[in-house]
């Protein structure tokens, strides 16, 4: 996690490095700072969010043209001014800013405090910066050149920019594991950040870095990329097809809410070019070259975190019962360290809005060192997970900002909806006349979210009485239980109230012990064929006086007798219920975290982007 940003060119840096960071904040806010090149290094970080550090800021000379910023997800030592980057040297020649963490650093600390060093905070960086420091004070060497070396002693991951007093208007880029992009301004600036979103406004132009890979960059010149072994690379340039009106706010009150509206479209995105209903077809070119591979896979085995997590496992529903290959769903945190088993005959596909959740991509490379063929579902194109894996689907949903997880959540769903009718066509799993029928059920999906978002003032009613709420259950059965974990988890996330998802039948072995008059209960009770199964399930907790809050199909009667409250989606086929189930389920998190006055789109302890183990 955190967020950096770096400039160097002909305009002020502060600006631009300060908006940077706004736009970084999803990836942390625990602190914040600027370095500013001018007449030596002024140095401006102070704990909380970049809005604390422009009042921390106020009115001092902010003028320099060269600078580095960071937003802070704490790792090494609690969020306070001293662990907040930039980190400077002990001679204050240099200053470094960084994403990752030094996982040799206590070693490296304790040989540098031999020498004399001392150091003002708690963090892996501010060992990093000393070292580079110490390497220099050996022998003449450019900045790059002690960047380079220092970095042969680091071990673990890093993303960081450096600059020094000695070289002004230098800065020096370097990346493992952690993700750094590079734009190159046509006026000869170079903008440098860990997503493109702080650069896409003033240059199109961008270099993603690759791992061990070190770049050096100063105004009016070329820019210069070395691998570690410290030979030249020819910089890879690419262009952005992000736009800047998908970064801002756009009228709603939160980045969360506006990507809660933006399904109807993301979802069409997702399968824009992908499904064809007159030639009745679905074709995903980026997994074309694997069909083969994933139809003969001795198993698909899902890694992911999170809230991908529950889409994997409403791809494992969908893959298993459209293709009938056998799946796995599998958190990647506990896959990559539990010794797997895996084979060249398994696929193995990663799915992360980010492509870049540590725990994803390093039980992807764990597969790919083992022979798997290795595939991706990510919404951010050139992501690091994109680029290690075989091949892969982007979802489309386009940038998330907010740190809940809505719209990525039903763009890999559709992904997944579409491998797994991709596959079954070409396996001979689904008869053509089911197949047909699944397309155009999918097809209209897009609509049926619509009508799904006309609850919302419904869904605002039943937050009220629900705010003060200490706990909730979220139930469901077959590929609704999935829905339930993911309504729980936004719930928890953004309004910090307990809630456990569980399927509907288990309750009965332990969570229907929590039921009483208090305890509000979420139940996906929409039509499908447990309907009767998951209506039973609800009188087991209307019998214990708990409270039901039931998503049931429009036209439905039963369970409306019975539930407390009841809010009405069309009507879907059932494999296609987490598409359009999720949808009020996400509105009532939102509408609750509201109430409550919680940070909406920054929960407090999360980032969007997990690149910590
Ligand atoms: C969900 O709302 C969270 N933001 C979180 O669970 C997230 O899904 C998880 O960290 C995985 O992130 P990724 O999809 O970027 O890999």
């Amino acid at each position: 996690m955190c967020g950096i940003v770096g400039y160097t060119g002909k305009n002020d840096a502060y600006p631009i490095v300060v908006k940077g960071l706004h736009r970084l904040e999803y990836r942390g806010y625990d602190s914040a700072g600027v370095a500013l090149m001018r007449d030596g290094i002024q140095l401006f970080k102070c704990k909380g969010k970049v809005s604390d550090l422009e009042d921390h800021v106020g009115k001092s000379d902010t003028s320099g043209s060269a600078g580095i910023g960071h937003t802070r997800w704490a790792t090494h030592g609690p969020p306070n001014d001293a662990n907040a980057h930039p980190h400077m040297s002990m001679s204050g020649e240099l200053v470094l800013i960084h994403n990752g963490i030094i996982e040799n650093y206590d070693s490296i600390k304790k040989e540098l405090q031999q020498r004399g060093y001392e150091f003002q905070s708690d963090t892996d960086t501010e060992v990093l910066v000393n070292l580079i420091e110490e390497i220099k004070k050996q022998e003449e060497m450019s900045l790059s050149t002690a960047v380079r070396r220092a970095l042969k002693e680091v071990i673990g991951a890093y993303a960081i920019v450096v600059m020094s007093k000695n070289e002004p208007g230098t800065l020096v880029a370097a990346r493992k594991s952690s993700p750094l992009v590079v734009g190159l301004g046509g006026d000869g600036d170079f903008y440098v950040a860990s997503d493109a979103t702080p650069i896409v406004e003033y240059t199109k132009n961008v270099v993603y870095l690759e791992d061990g890979e070190i770049a050096e960059l100063h105004p009016d010149h070329e820019m210069k990329l070395f691998n570690i072994k410290e030979q030249k690379v020819t910089p890879f340039i690419q262009e952005l097809e992000l736009h800047l009106e998908q970064l801002e706010k756009g009228g709603y009150d939160h980045f969360m809410l506006k990507e809660i509206y933006e399904q109807p479209r993301s979802v069409r995105d997702s399968m824009r070019g992908r499904l064809s209903i007159n030639k009745g077809i679905v074709q995903l070119g980026g997994i074309a070259d694997y069909e083969q591979k994933l139809i003969n896979a001795q198993r698909i085995i899902i890694v992911a975190c999170g809230t991908s997590w529950h889409a994997g496992l409403v791809g494992e529903y969908l893959i298993e019962d459209l293709a009938r290959i056998p799946v796995e769903v599998e958190y990647a945190s506990e896959f990559r360290y539990r010794n797997p088993i895996i084979t060249e005959k398994d696929v193995v596909i990663a799915i992360s809005q980010s492509g870049e959740t540590a725990d994803t991509l390093a039980a992807l490379e764990l597969a790919k060192s083992k022979g798997a063929t290795i595939l991706g579902v990510c919404n951010v194109v050139g992501s690091s997970i994109a680029r290690t894996t075989h091949g892969g689907s982007y979802t489309h949903a386009g940038p998330e900002i907010g740190v809940a997880s809505t719209k990525a959540f039903t763009a890999q769903v559709t992904v997944l909806t579409l491998m797994a009718l991709m596959l079954g066509n070409r396996k001979g799993t689904i008869d053509r006349s089911r197949f047909q029928r699944l397309l155009l059920g999918l097809d209209a999906i897009p609509d049926k979210i619509e009508r799904a978002l006309q609850t919302n003032e419904l869904v605002e009613k039943i937050s009220a009485k629900f705010k003060d709420a200490r706990n909730f259950l979220y139930l469901g059965r077959g590929y609704c239980f999935p829905v339930a974990l993911e309504g729980a988890l936004k719930l928890k996330e953004i309004s910090y109230i307990h809630a456990e998802g569980y399927p509907a039948a288990e309750m009965k072995h332990g969570p229907i012990a929590l039921i009483d008059e208090e305890m509000p209960v979420v139940v996906i009770a929409t039509k499908g064929p447990s309907y009767e199964k998951v209506v039973s399930n609800i009188q087991e907790v209307k019998a214990r006086k708990g409270v039901i809050i039931a998503i049931v199909t429009e036209g439905d009667t039963q369970v409306k007798e019975m539930a407390d409250y009841t809010i009405e989606i069309p009507e879907i086929e059932e494999m296609f219920t987490p598409l359009v189930a999720s949808i009020p389920l996400q509105l009532l998190s939102y509408h609750i975290a509201v109430m409550r006055e919680c940070n909406v789109d920054q929960p407090r302890n999360l980032a969007k982007s997990v690149t910590v183990e």
